[in-house]
């Protein structure tokens, strides 16, 4: 298959591109470099020895799309491209519901025009809202508590409504739990700009002497030490959950969550990135952050049963895949 990959060379988007092209997939890459490098399309075809074809290029711009549309014969979009930092989405939210749900529309939109059947959208547990976990695909979803989670429950709104009237149009509105961790290559992995918003990247900041210490945002959640609970998984367990969506979607809308299941706390994934790499994180314990939960984490059957996916990667391998990245590129 042709596959476009809006997003392609942010962390998640440049990992798909190596299991697809593993996989024996052709990749277009459509990115405007808002918070990615070009040089991750050279360390693409360093790790495949294949490379994607690259438009620098905004989602949002429909005559673009259209341009690029009509020259391929795309067989599938995967939409990763968007702006992901919660905070700046509080303090911009006409820029996140401008950038998300516009370029949303935009490719729903040329993939209709184009005939393009396969649509794969990046969505996020932060639907969830505050449902209790393990998050189920059926709960009812609660309103999320930012813009950039708004823009998430949006656009898989969106793309069922518009699959609704176009039965020939498959999607899947995959709901990422805590994506971390890099390819074991040490090539591609998170490379935040500024100081991280999340915790892995905080922690291999903390390791490489950027950051003096981790700030554990609360200790008095009733969790059993206290700290927040969260289902980290592993990126290319991530990326293969993509090609397994895929090769399994249907005309219709399908929702998966990606998680491992498994639930592990702040100070849990301190003490696995001492396991991994024999660095100790320093750390102190200050108030709750606004607006964090106690526990998330997925019930992941759904993809098990009808895509044959299960995350293989544990909290160590990680650990240690994030710390080699950091190491190497940082
Ligand atoms: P990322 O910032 O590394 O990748 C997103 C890419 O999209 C970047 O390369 C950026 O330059 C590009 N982009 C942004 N707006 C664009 C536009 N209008 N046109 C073209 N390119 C544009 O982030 P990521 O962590 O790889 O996340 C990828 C997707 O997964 C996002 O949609 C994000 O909301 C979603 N997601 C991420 C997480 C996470 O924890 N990382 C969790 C749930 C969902
Ligand atoms: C964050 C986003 C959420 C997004 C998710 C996945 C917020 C409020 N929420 O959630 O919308 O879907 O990432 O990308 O940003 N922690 C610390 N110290 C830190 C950083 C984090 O103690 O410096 C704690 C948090 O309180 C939390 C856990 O670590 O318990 C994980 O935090 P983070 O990586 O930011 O992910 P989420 O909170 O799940």
């Amino acid at each position: 298959m042709l596959i476009l990959v809006t997003g392609g060379t942010g962390y998640i988007g440049s990992h798909i591109c190596v299991e697809m092209l593993n996989e024996g997939h052709s990749v277009i890459i459509v990115d405007n470099l808002a918070n990615s490098d070009r040089a991750v399309v050279d360390r693409i075809e360093q790790i495949t020895g294949k490379r994607p074809l690259f438009y620098e290029a905004d989602v949002t711009d429909a005559k673009y799309m259209d341009l690029i549309f009509s020259t391929h014969y795309i067989d599938g979009v995967i939409h990763l491209a968007g702006l992901k930092a919660v905070g700046e989405s509080v303090e911009k939210p006409l820029l996140y519901y401008q950038n998300n749900v516009l370029g949303t529309i935009v490719l729903a939109e040329q993939c209709l025009k184009h005939g393009v059947g396969k649509f794969v959208f990046s969505s996020s547990a932060t639907v969830y809202g505050d449902n209790p976990s393990p998050l189920i695909e059926t709960m009812e979803l609660r309103s999320a508590a930012n813009p950039y989670g708004q823009t998430k429950a949006m656009s898989e709104q969106i793309l069922k409504d518009a699959a609704n009237v176009n039965p020939e149009f498959a999607v899947a509105l995959l709901r990422y739990f805590n994506p971390v961790g890099a390819h074991p290559s040490g090539l591609i992995g998170e490379a935040p700009r500024g100081i991280p918003n999340n915790l892995m990247p905080y922690i291999t900041q903390v390791a490489r002497g950027k950051l003096a210490e981790l700030k554990v945002f609360g200790g008095d959640y009733p969790t059993p030490d206290g700290t927040g609970v969260r289902d980290y998984l592993h990126v290319v367990d991530l990326a293969k959950g993509h090609l397994a969506a895929l090769e399994k979607l249907n005309p219709g809308v399908e929702v998966y969550n990606l998680g491992t299941g498994r639930g592990t706390s702040v100070l849990e994934l301190v003490h696995a990135f001492a396991e991994a790499t024999g660095i100790k994180i320093p750390y102190s314990i200050g108030p709750r952050r606004p607006g964090d939960l106690a526990v998330v984490y997925a019930d992941p059957a759904k993809a098990k049963a009808e895509l044959d996916w299960e995350a293989q990667y544990g909290i160590v391998d990680m650990c240690r895949d994030a710390w080699n990245f950091e190491k190497n590129f940082s």
